[in-house]
């Protein structure tokens, strides 16, 4: 039987992304160890602030054509404490994000084993959400300028870009994510009472890609009630659909709301499969903790799950995450979920719970 075999792009990026893609990439050689394994083939990429800093970018000239040729990116972080975050953000994440074409970014949040959420009462199964940002325009398309720099009179424009072809194809992508969910129910979320052009298309288009998808229940929230549903009637929720920035926002707070930022991940999906998609831990390079053994491996472990069920590797996905649902159960957990366990440890401990469920 020739064996499966995939090609990993890895790019650690900055700070805390360097250890827990180390960490990811040593619990995905264990998966594909094991019987029934399959072959993981990894380019590493040292793109990120240091080869900015040495060499005028984040990544060279022809880095959207070595992505091209990996079936997934596993990508960490990118930020320094002495580059302004829009520069690195434009330099490396946005444009592998853009001209990929990873139009759907996919964020689940669930509170794990062993894990406390900051909301009262709220246990296991009572937050379990999968929210749909809109990846490719919107409030992110960078359209816009800036005219008499330094001037009284300086004026910027942030212009958001909503097209029916970019918001019918996330909108169909979630209502397609929400049929295979056992709750079948899709929140759209706006602000079309404010913003009254690009926002009033969203809302019309959800109404007619939903015709399509007669089995999901679907209802409508603006964003600030949104926020307010998620903290006091979670269990209200199940997938959400929204804009590039709004869905930013939400995540961070989905993720607060499970209990931390670092178990939280993402794929950034070509849903057509024309060019590999991209997962990482939605956490950035955390610089308050670079360098002291205690970044959460979760997010990454999590997001390597996601990707191997994006390869159709689903069975060494679900062996991966109920493998740290284990280890969470343990209480072996990172101080930033009330632990004293350090990254090495934690990943240990996932690898031992692969290994004996061989
Ligand atoms: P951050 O996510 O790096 O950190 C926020 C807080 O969460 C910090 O206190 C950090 O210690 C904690 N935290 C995050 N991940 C953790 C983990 N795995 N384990 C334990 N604690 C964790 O966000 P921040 O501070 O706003 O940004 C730092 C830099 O990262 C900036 O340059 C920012 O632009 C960049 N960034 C990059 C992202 C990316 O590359 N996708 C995403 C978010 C931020
Ligand atoms: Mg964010």
């Amino acid at each position: 039987v020739p064996q499966r075999k995939y090609r990993i792009a890895a790019i650690p990026g900055d700070g805390i992304g360097t250890e827990v893609i180390a960490a990811g990439l040593e619990v995905l050689d264990v998966l594909a160890a094991r019987n029934g394994g399959f072959l993981i083939e990894v380019d590493h990429f040292d793109w990120g602030s240091e080869r900015y800093r040495r060499t005028g970018a984040f990544m060279p000239s022809d880095g959207l054509t070595l992505l091209k040729k990996a079936d997934a990116i596993y990508f960490g972080a990118v930020g320094a404490p002495d580059i302004p975050d829009h520069v690195t953000l434009w330099g490396l994440r946005l444009p592998i994000c853009q001209r990929l074409d990873q139009y759907a970014n996919v964020r689940p949040t669930r509170i794990f084993p062993g894990v406390t959420s900051p909301l009262r009462g709220v246990e296991r199964g009572d937050l379990d959400w999968l929210i749909v940002r809109e990846n490719s325009e919107g409030e992110y398309s960078g359209h816009g300028g800036r005219a008499h720099i330094g001037l009284p009179e300086e004026v910027a424009t942030e212009t958001s870009i909503f097209t029916r072809r970019g918001v019918e194809r996330i909108m169909r992508f979630a209502f397609t994510e929400a049929a295979k969910r056992a709750r079948k129910h899709l929140t759209v979320v706006t602000k079309s009472n404010a913003q009254r052009h690009g926002l009033v298309l969203w809302d019309e288009i959800a109404a007619e890609v939903a015709a399509d998808f007669p089995d999901v229940s679907w209802d409508k929230e603006l964003v600030d009630a949104m926020t307010f549903r998620m903290v006091s009637r979670p269990r209200s929720i199940d997938t959400v659909v929204a804009t590039n920035l709004h869905a930013d926002i939400l995540s961070d707070l989905a993720a607060a709301l499970a209990g931390s930022l670092g178990i939280a991940p993402t794929g950034n999906i070509d849903p057509e499969r024309r060019f590999p998609s991209m997962f990482e831990p939605i956490h950035g390079s955390a610089f308050d903790i670079v360098g002291k053994g205690i970044a959460n491996p979760v997010a990454s472990f999590w997001t390597a799950s996601m990707m191997l069920e994006h390869l159709g590797e689903a069975a060494a996905a679900h062996a991966l995450i109920t493998a740290v649902e284990q280890v969470c159960a343990a209480g072996i957990l990172t101080p930033d979920l009330g632990g004293k366990a350090t990254t090495v440890e934690v990943t240990r401990a996932v690898c031992d719970a692969l290994r004996g469920s061989n």
